[in-house]
């Protein structure tokens, strides 16, 4: 399969018209630096749809002042032998200045969603995913677009603009992948020094230590925090947060948790903050021999084999 490389918006929404007129076209956005769960959102691409294009841009409007955008890893060959291997036939790789054109003043927002667990310290970010998101679809317009869950948040916040804004794309959230470790894949893991690497497990082990303990029974919210931050603190990473929330309206939960929630945490080792997730009750644990635990049990390696 021949891949199609173009840069213009105009060329990329023509090269999708065309698509389109063959069958179902599957969207992939990504700021490129592929890595196997990039991959693995285009193998489902492919099989819902009979083309896929991919997104490479590293959107600067959901970075916030100081945080990563200038060193944001950037690999554009790589990536495109990755999507050559893939089977993707359609890449846009625009200029900043062909998504933002001189003198754009429209932002999306989607109100509520975006206001807790990540949104909270950084407060333009979903701001300028949702604007990205929403420029893509409206140049693309795919059948269908996939997302990773391992940005749960993002992936809510893609599903309710295109509700809310009637677009006609349906909205496919894939499985975190994840290292033999646990560790969930991310294009910021290359920032990890080799300690920092080590002490990033802590977070797929305090993720599975709440996912046992729901497992067994546990349904106490303060209970199931406790055990999801002691493998993250523990391992010396500086957690920013652990929440339990309502798996759709990320509104928070306090006391008893229903059958199904979502557990979300973020923690910085060193420079690099890292994300992960699961929703209690529906995802398996990211470690899968973590043992049951109850959170009156004492220390992380108690709670975890
Ligand atoms: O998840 C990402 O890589 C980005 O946030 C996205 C969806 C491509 C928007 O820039």
């Amino acid at each position: 399969m021949t891949l199609r490389v173009v840069k213009e918006v105009a060329a990329f929404r023509a090269a999708c018209d065309e698509a389109r007129t063959r069958g179902v076209l599957g969207l992939v956005p990504t700021m490129g630096a592929l890595h196997a769960g990039h991959l693995a959102l285009v193998q489902r691409a492919r099989e819902l749809s009979q083309t896929v294009a991919l997104t490479l841009f590293v959107n600067p409007t959901q970075f916030g002042p100081g945080e990563d955008l200038a060193r944001y890893p950037r690999d554009l060959e790589g990536d495109l032998a990755r999507c050559r291997e893939a089977g993707v036939s359609l890449v846009f790789a625009p200029e900043v200045s062909e998504v933002y054109p001189a003198g754009e003043r429209t932002r999306v927002r989607v109100s509520e969603l975006t206001e807790g667990l990540c949104g909270a310290s950084r407060p333009v970010h979903f701001e300028g995913v949702a604007t990205v998101v929403t420029k893509l679809f409206a140049a693309a317009g795919p059948c269908v677009a996939v997302f990773g869950r391992k940005d749960y948040q993002q992936l809510k916040v893609v599903e309710r603009l295109a509700r809310d804004l009637l677009l006609p794309v349906t909205v496919v959230g894939l499985a975190t992948v994840r290292e033999a470790d646990g560790l969930a894949l991310s294009s910021r893991n290359a920032y990890l020094s080799a300690q920092e690497r080590a002490a990033a497990r802590g977070v797929p082990l305090g993720l599975s230590a709440a996912a046992a303990a729901f497992q067994a029974g546990e349904r106490q919210a303060e209970a199931l925090l406790r055990l999801a931050r002691q493998p993250i603190e523990a391992a010396g990473l500086a957690l920013q947060y652990a929440e339990l929330t309502d798996a759709d309206q990320l509104t928070p939960l306090t006391g008893a948790v229903p059958e199904r929630a979502l557990l979300a945490v973020a923690a910085h080792a060193g420079r690099t903050r890292l994300i992960d997730n699961l929703v209690l009750g529906e995802d398996p644990a990211p470690i899968a021999e973590a043992a049951p635990a109850s959170a009156s049990q004492g220390s992380p390696s108690g709670a975890v084999r």
